[in-house]
């Protein structure tokens, strides 16, 4: 299998050192906006070479991205039009219906897939089992640094509550985990999502509740911050190995 990665920054890089290790992956192509970032991240592995999206989009099996909601916006189609599947990271930018049903069509006339890992989130699984039957709330309390926000608060500050189209709309980069529970659960608009800046956080804190005809679910997740970007959780990089290797492994875990 050959991969292409589009986004060398903290996320871009765990994937492809691990990629690198993996028996079933011969190639991997590096890009980003960047180039001393993917020419960096190549130093550090065997089987990589820099290329352009354009270079390599003829070359690969999948493509990772871990790079913006602007670089899923601008390849995501053109990668699906080449039966080729995709690995999103940025899930954000699925907040718009129009875009998110075209990337499903393309998909599904091509007969590839869209994998949307998880990331820094835990209880999708069960979120997602649940959707199958009435949902009647899920709420999302998400609770960072300031710093983290790159904002400066001196007390527990809630900064945003509302729906979760209009939070990945105003947290482009921060609020992914909202977008990921959206699509599993009862959409953009009737997940609930509350922001906390809180000073005394070390950790970046996601919290779901879900009520339904299931029962109850509550589950918290405090993440360490990756060390190459306090901004996103390690957990999401965990989350992106994990899906790779669940393309590449013949047993399937989960919902
Ligand atoms: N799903 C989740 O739970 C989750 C969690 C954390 C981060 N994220 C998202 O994953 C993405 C990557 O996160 P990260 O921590 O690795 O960020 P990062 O800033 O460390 O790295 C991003 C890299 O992408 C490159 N880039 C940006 N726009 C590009 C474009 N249009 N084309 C090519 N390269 C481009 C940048 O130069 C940078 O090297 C971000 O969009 C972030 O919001 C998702």
């Amino acid at each position: 299998m050959n991969l292409g990665i589009i986004g060398c920054g903290a996320i871009g890089t765990d994937v492809a050192k691990v990629a690198d290790t993996l028996d079933e992956i011969q190639n991997i192509f590096l890009y980003d906006i960047d180039k001393a970032r993917a020419n960096d991240l190549k130093k550090l592995l065997k089987k990589a070479v820099v290329e352009t999206f354009n270079e390599f989009i003829k070359k690969v099996d999948v493509v990772f991205e871990a790079a913006s909601q602007k670089a899923v916006e601008d390849y995501a189609e053109e990668i699906l039009q080449n039966g080729v599947d995709l690995i999103i990271m940025s899930i954000g930018s699925l907040f718009n219906d129009k875009f998110l049903l075209k990337l499903e069509d393309i998909a599904r006339k091509k007969k590839c897939k869209i994998y949307l890992p998880s990331g820094a989130v835990c209880g999708i699984d069960g979120v997602l089992s649940a959707s199958i039957d009435t949902i009647d709330e899920v709420t999302l309390v998400t609770t960072k640094s300031p710093k983290s926000l790159g904002k400066s608060y001196y007390k527990r500050t809630v900064i945003f509550e509302g729906n979760a189209r209009e939070a990945v709309k105003r947290f482009p980069q921060n609020i992914n985990v909202a977008a990921s529970l959206s699509l599993a659960g009862v959409g953009f608009d009737r997940t609930n999502v509350k922001i906390v800046a809180d000073p005394v956080a070390t950790r970046i804190s996601h919290k779901i509740l879900a009520h339904g005809k299931f029962g109850r679910l509550r589950a918290e997740v405090e993440n360490m911050p990756n060390p190459n970007n306090p901004k996103s959780s390690y957990m999401a990089s965990l989350s992106a190995i994990a899906t790779l290797k669940r393309i590449i492994n013949p047993i399937q875990i989960g919902a």
